[in-house]
């Protein structure tokens, strides 16, 4: 018996085999979870359709985030399927791509802000109110955030603040829904090459620093988040709430690289 078996999970963010959310949907199923996935737009939908069929899923429902009526939607077609939801994953990031390229002061603009933190952020509560009647005692749900949160990560501009914001999110979340038993935690992930991570300029050279850099001397797999976020959601961690895990081969606890002689 797997540490989720007979859950109900909702995952949010597929978008390809490479999506975080994906490497989490293949250890939920795993562990025995039951699936259920969004899906951003009609382009995606064929192939989170295939994708949920492989891990024996047949609900897959259109969710912009960006909209409370699609939002809202998900919960209802939800509901004809499940009476409640156990699970909720946010693997939702985003900010216009010329955010993410430049010098932060020259490039950031208001509209690209408010998009950042509508998309990143805030979703992630607007989903907890609209799954607050399907949630109960020991639920749990869970987001992505990165380092960029802390620190300045150089091209990560206005997602940086998103991050910041979405953690902040975690905590204020985690306080309103912590005396019904409601748990609401982040994975801090490492650099992995995603679809949306190559939206950032510059990412393959990330992803060499931080392999070099990191105390493992490598960089995390989209796996490893996975099972991470399976224990995070399993009652194996019922007493952790408002909680960032990193997984990132330990390179947020470094000051400096290693020294060559
Ligand atoms: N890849 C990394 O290096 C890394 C590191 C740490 C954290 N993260 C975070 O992990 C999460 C998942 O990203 P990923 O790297 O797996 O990339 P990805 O491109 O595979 O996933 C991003 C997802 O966000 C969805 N999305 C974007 N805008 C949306 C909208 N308006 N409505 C609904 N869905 C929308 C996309 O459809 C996609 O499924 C993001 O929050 C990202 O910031 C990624």
């Amino acid at each position: 018996m797997g540490i989720l078996s007979g859950k109900k999970a909702l995952i949010v963010g597929v978008a390809s085999k490479h999506s975080i959310a994906y490497g989490i949907a293949e250890a939920f199923a795993r562990e025995g979870a039951e699936l259920a996935f969004t899906y951003q737009n009609e382009k995606l939908q064929s192939r989170v359709e295939k994708f949920a069929e492989q891990w024996g899923s047949k609900i897959t429902i259109p969710c912009d985030v960006a909209s409370d009526e699609e939002i809202e939607n998900v919960f209802t077609e939800l509901g004809k399927h499940w009476d409640n939801i156990d699970i909720i994953i946010h693997a939702v990031g985003f900010a216009p791509g010329h955010e993410l390229d430049g010098n932060y002061v020259d490039v950031t603009t208001r509209d690209g802000f408010r998009i950042a933190h509508d998309i990143s952020s805030y979703s992630f509560v607007a989903l907890a109110k609209g799954a607050r009647k399907m949630m109960h005692e020991g639920s749990s749900l869970l987001t992505l955030s990165y380092l960029g949160a802390e620190k300045v990560l150089q091209n990560y501009n206005v997602m940086g603040l998103a991050k910041a914001s979405l953690e902040a999110n975690v905590r204020y979340m985690a306080a309103s829904l912590g005396k019904e038993g409601i748990r609401v935690n982040g994975i801090s992930a490492g650099p992995i090459k995603t679809l949306a991570a190559s939206g950032i300029k510059s990412f393959r050279r990330m992803l060499a620093e931080n392999a070099k850099r990191a105390p493992l001397r490598r960089n995390v797999t989209t796996e490893e988040v996975g099972n991470a976020a399976a224990f995070m959601c399993s009652n194996l961690a019922s007493g952790i709430t408002g909680e960032i895990l990193y997984v990132d081969g330990g390179f947020n606890i470094t000051g400096m690289g290693e020294l060559e002689d």
